[in-house]
């Protein structure tokens, strides 16, 4: 057992003094798994005890190696059971909670009218005080309703950094899809508190040129495909009044919403002593609607919603609900589902989990910093973010830096991350390949699915990639299909 608090009181601390210049006077930095007047503890506690386990099948690094020149040093080609520790996603991914599971026992599978629906409508307005909520299969589902109507070729789609299916579905539909985030948000060791603000200045001028071919404005909290960083409530409410002010409506990504709840009563002047229930209502109380992927902040392992407040909009919707997914009170959902999204937005606002889960990932990412592995910092919500450009430049980014720390990451520990690079973004339209903004590995961590002495072996493992890290080779694509080709592609060891 790790006696952490030496090491967590120094690096808020310091954090704390590098945050300084942009916030001084209007953010407290709160100790995150400290419970106020209560006696200090030292160690990050999982907020719950284990009723059913699932094995991990322990392999040798020779197995690992073997495994992955199996896959055609592609980790999307190995099977999960030759995997230990999987970050690949925090999607899905999560542990059910007993309470959830037999919640499910209660799911009621009419096709109309089911009662599941009423409990699992309840819960999101519980929350999110929307006036119409549309089930779906999964987040990109709802993207794909809303942008069907909203979207179209010729219209202009703000964010601060649209996640890829939003863009997907965005570009999917003809429309265009704008990053409007602030400028600390692009920058790996800018310490700002709320990276995933939307660049006011930058939205403003934007809706002034683009004028009625903007169908809406978005903002995704925690921004994710910048490295999950949280959006301050005062730059909700700022993105809102703007929207409004143009007549534009205004929609939130909410898919990691409690995270970002988190963070804001941890960061923002005036939230520290308010419930993270209070400050998810008001960040969603100024939006005219949002979408959802239940699989991350509502412990769901499927499942998503659209929400709305306009009448007609939604109209339109539900048809579209209706043609692609089914009927109004299940979406693409089974009963059983939407009981067990119900039951967990009710345990995801609970601080302790909070505590606990941003607590792990601040204790890793401290740690990673610690021993000089550059990572994305501050510690956002879901994931760990190393910047392999940085920590291994004798590797050119188009032979795929970030891809090679991921494959001996996993082939030194079983450990999967995913590789967020020129690999994923490096080819063009026209064929040509060209070096993306950032070589990242994306270590997404699940929920309450791993434990603090699986955060240990994690930390070993990059230990040994340290000393193993100068000797790492790029890699060449051999094969590749013609499109997202980071799925299927197959490499070579240079
Ligand atoms: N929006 C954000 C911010 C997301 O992170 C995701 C999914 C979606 C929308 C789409 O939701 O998967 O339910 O269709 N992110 C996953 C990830 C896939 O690994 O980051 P979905």
């Amino acid at each position: 057992m790790r006696n952490l608090m030496g090491a967590e009181r120094g690096s808020h601390n310091a954090a704390t003094a590098a945050l300084a210049p942009f916030v001084l006077s209007v953010v407290t930095w709160r100790r995150g798994h400290l419970k106020t007047g209560e006696a200090l503890m030292k160690t990050i506690i999982e907020p719950f005890r284990i009723k059913s386990v699932e094995p991990i099948r322990l392999t040798t690094r020779a197995e690992r190696e073997a495994r992955l020149k199996a896959a055609h040093y592609n980790l999307f080609g190995l099977k999960s059971d030759d995997v230990l520790i999987d970050l690949l996603t925090d999607s899905g991914t999560g542990a059910m909670s007993a309470a959830q599971w037999a919640a499910m026992m209660r799911g009621d599978e009419s096709y109309a009218g089911s009662p599941s629906f009423d409990r699992f409508e309840a819960a999101v307005q519980n929350l999110m005080p929307f006036k119409h909520i549309l089930p779906t299969h999964q987040g990109r589902a709802a993207e794909a309703i809303l942008f069907s109507i909203l979207g179209g070729v010729g219209k202009n789609i703000p964010s601060n950094t649209h996640f890829d299916t939003t863009r997907g579905n965005i570009e999917g539909s003809g429309a265009l899809a704008f990053d409007l985030v602030i400028d600390e948000g692009k920058d790996s060791q800018s310490l700002h508190p709320f990276k995933g603000n939307m660049d006011l200045e930058k939205l403003e001028t934007f809706l002034i040129e683009h004028g009625d071919s903007v169908p809406c404005v978005m903002h995704t909290i925690t921004n994710n495909a910048g490295g999950g960083q949280p959006v301050s409530l005062e730059n909700i409410r700022a993105v809102a009044a703007l929207a409004k002010a143009h007549g534009r409506p205004f929609i939130i990504d909410g898919c990691r919403f409690a995270e970002n709840a988190w963070f804001i009563k941890q960061r923002e002047a005036g939230q520290g002593e308010r419930s993270i229930t209070d400050i998810v209502r008001d960040c969603f109380a100024v939006a005219d609607g949002m979408t959802m992927s239940a699989k991350k902040d509502a412990f769901g392992n499927i499942g998503g919603w659209l929400a709305l407040n306009d009448d007609e909009l939604a109209d339109d919707a539900r048809v579209r609900l209706i043609q692609t997914e089914g009927f109004v009170t299940y979406g693409g959902l089974a009963g059983r589902d939407l009981d067990a999204i119900a039951q967990g937005l009710t345990e995801i606002v609970d601080e302790d989990y909070l505590r606990y889960r941003i607590g792990t990932n601040q204790y890793i990412i401290d740690r990673l910093d610690a021993m000089g592995v550059p990572v994305v910092k501050p510690a956002g919500g879901h994931a760990v973010f190393v910047d392999a450009r940085a920590w291994l430049p004798h590797i050119d980014p188009l032979a795929y830096p970030a891809q090679a720390l991921a494959n001996r990451l996993y082939e030194i520990g079983g450990i999967r991350g995913v590789e967020i690079g020129s690999l994923m973004f490096g080819r063009q339209p026209d064929g040509s390949e060209k070096p993306a903004a950032m070589e990242l590995v994306r270590l997404a961590i699940p929920r309450r699915t791993y434990t603090q002495s699986h955060a240990d072996y994690m930390i070993e493992a990059f230990e040994q990639l340290q000393a193993e890290k100068d000797s790492l080779k790029g890699l060449k694509v051999v094969k590749e299909p013609r499109l997202m080709r980071h799925f299927t592609c197959q490499l070579r060891p240079l």
